[in-house]
């Protein structure tokens, strides 16, 4: 390949924009023109693409969500969206593209590989949904930020002898729930990908009250359901008043950790060099430690393995 561009796609994660900035900065050391399309696929179809030089990504490293901005793209689903996102690329030059998102943004990225452009995935979404690789950019970021509100919730429901139901997001995926709740001490991690009996989280929320616990945290992942009803459930099962907190889009907003900046720091200079490479088609990830490009195809017919073990763990650390 001799130019790139790169975009950002699907909902938004802390540290896309450090991901972008990596890309770039590669792509120019690698001696290759490298250009931003503005809105993801939106931007590629709607041919607004700008080319970029060092400084155009200069004071992003910092900054949460994406400069590049970001867009859900329906008509990239056709054949018709594909064909002229691909051809406002070929028009340029352009022969690679770096996407950064999540699956739906792979999909399309793995669709303009049979239009002839070579593509590149780097997983960027809080969900950490994303197999192949540990983590995905933004799932550190977004879990400290949950981690510091059950800080802040434990304080207050201390206080008042209560429970509190945190909803989190990560859609199908729990493990927002599962990292937030084992570092915070929650009580119960209420995962679509674990059977749970409210029955019996209530009565061990209603012993534990009685053997003096003040307060209870239960996280709840968006993929099971509204922390409002398993709220309501516990309190009319286990007679323990609770409140319920929706974090919503908070977890996906403000600076980046440093473990998301290194990440999207290293996968995106990853995926350039398996562009230069001639690689197409593949998303990177870290595993083990070790970089690695897996099939796009594999990676969106594949599922995350859920870690059990750190979910029994949380288990048994809550008496
Ligand atoms: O995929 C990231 C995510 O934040 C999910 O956790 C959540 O379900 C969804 O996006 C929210 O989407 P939107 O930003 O469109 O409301």
């Amino acid at each position: 390949v001799k130019s790139i561009a790169v975009l950002t796609s699907g909902g938004d994660s802390q540290g896309m924009n450090a991901a972008v900035r990596a890309v770039v900065r590669s792509a120019l050391y690698n001696g290759l023109e490298v250009y931003a399309v503005q809105r993801g696929y939106q931007g590629l179809i709607n041919d607004d693409i700008r080319q970029m030089d060092l400084r155009s990504v200069g004071d992003i490293i910092q900054r949460g969500g994406t400069v590049l901005q970001t867009a859900r793209c329906e008509e990239m689903r056709t054949l018709e969206g594909q064909q002229k996102a691909a051809e406002n690329l070929k028009k340029r030059g352009i022969d690679g593209l770096v996407v950064i998102g999540g699956d739906g943004s792979y999909q399309g990225a793995h669709k303009l590989t049979l239009q002839g452009i070579r593509t590149m995935g780097v997983p960027g979404t809080i969900d950490n949904d994303i197999p192949f690789t540990d983590f995905t950019i933004g799932f550190d970021t977004a879990v400290s930020i949950v981690v510091d509100a059950i800080n802040k919730l434990r304080d207050t429901m201390t206080s008042h002898e209560r429970s509190s139901v945190v909803e989190v997001m990560g859609r199908h995926c729990g493990d927002i729930a599962l990292y937030a709740g084992l570092a915070s001490g929650a009580e119960a991690i209420l995962v679509p990908e674990v059977e749970f009996d409210l029955q019996a989280v209530a009565k061990r929320m209603r012993d534990n009250f009685e053997h003096g616990k003040k307060h209870s945290i239960i996280v709840v992942a968006e993929g099971v359901g509204e922390g409002e009803n398993v709220a309501k459930q516990l309190t009319e099962s286990s007679g323990v008043d609770s409140r319920v907190t929706v974090l919503g889009h908070i977890q996906r907003g403000g600076t980046p950790t440093h473990n998301d900046r290194v990440l999207a720091s290293r996968l995106g200079d990853f995926a350039v060099r398996r562009l230069i490479e001639g690689d197409s088609s593949k998303g990177v990830g870290l595993v083990n430690g070790e970089l690695v490009a897996t099939d796009i195809d594999k990676i969106v017919t594949s599922k995350k393995p859920f870690n059990l073990d750190m979910y029994d763990l949380a288990l048994r650390l809550s008496q």
